[in-house]
């Protein structure tokens, strides 16, 4: 693609690496510092005058950090003359945090897409973003915005690599109902369920089956995030209770804090898969093809 650029921040260069390849667009380079105080430095080393530029980077490990990295690139993007910015955020962090849980909390999304409002984005992608209480993404956060999705991806490679017979897809709380179906439709049209999730801390969930029938099943669990792991080893544990057989967890953010990928590892699952949003050692699908496809369809 003529006059565009694809740079990738700190957390972002597999997938600009990707993206550019499948845009047959230039990949551009940005030098990205930390300095001894903790203090970031940014410099794009790419000519972006009069280019579309895409940028990517995902707000995860240190999602500080990575905030600030991602801002001071879009507004310096936009300084140094791009004439379109369409920033690809593919990890949304702090999208949990969308209502004030407890009094005096910080809605913290909320102040996350202020400070997006003051740069001026032309278009925000990300993908499988906690929306659940945000009704109208675009007017929060000041840019057109795509929230897309990397279930299907997940589906794909299940398909390609399982047997999909005698399998329930299992969601492990309400919220994950979307993302159940989607895996649903996307292996045939089989069944879906969801199981009931209560947070008792940070780390700590307490899971409950509703009145489901996986005896002698095989599983396909899909979340949007793993990030203690808490909520997987649960699900398993509870699904195994009522004698589910062989389980495939899936999730489309790995962020795995922490000890997550041991605990999963220790639940002998059939596979565990995750998408590149996050790079971790399940990271086996790319969301790249979804990213380049929507921008496609757009510009
Ligand atoms: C929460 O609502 C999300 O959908 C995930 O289920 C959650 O973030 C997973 O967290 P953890 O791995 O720490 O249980």
């Amino acid at each position: 693609m003529e006059g565009v650029v694809v740079l990738g921040g700190s957390s972002g260069y597999h997938l600009a690496y990707r993206v550019s390849k499948l845009m047959r667009a230039e990949l551009g380079e940005i030098d990205v510092k930390t300095f001894p105080d903790g203090e970031t430095y940014i410099r794009i080393l790419s000519n972006v005058e009069n280019k579309t530029v895409v940028y990517i980077n995902s707000l995860q490990r240190n999602p500080n950090d990575k905030i600030i990295e991602t801002l001071y690139t879009l507004d310096t993007l936009r300084d140094l003359g791009a004439s379109k910015i369409i920033a690809v955020i593919p990890y949304m962090a702090y999208a949990r945090q969308d209502e004030r849980f407890n009094p005096g909390e910080a809605v913290s999304i909320h102040i996350l897409a202020k400070l997006f409002k003051t740069i001026d984005v032309d278009e925000i992608y990300t993908i499988d973003m906690h929306l659940h209480r945000i009704s109208d993404p675009t007017k929060l956060f000041g840019a057109k915005f795509h929230n897309l999705t990397g279930v299907r991806e997940l589906a794909k490679y299940v398909k390609q690599n399982h047997e999909i017979e005698n399998t329930i897809v299992i969601g492990p709380d309400e919220e994950a109902e979307q993302w159940a179906k989607i895996m649903a439709e996307e292996l045939g049209g089989i069944d879906y369920s969801i199981l009931e999730k209560k947070r008792v801390s940070a780390e700590e969930v307490i899971i409950q089956t509703r009145d489901i029938d996986v005896k002698d099943k095989n599983i396909v669990i899909v979340d949007d995030i793993i990030s203690t792991g808490g909520t997987i080893v649960e699900s398993v544990k509870a699904l195994r209770r009522l004698g589910a057989k062989e389980i495939i967890v899936t999730c489309v953010h790995p962020l795995l804090v922490g000890k997550a990928y041991y605990k999963l590892l220790k639940l002998d699952l059939k596979d565990i898969v995750g998408t590149d949003t996050v790079l971790s050692p399940i990271s086996k699908v790319s969301v790249a093809p979804v990213i380049v496809e929507e921008i496609r369809k757009n510009t």
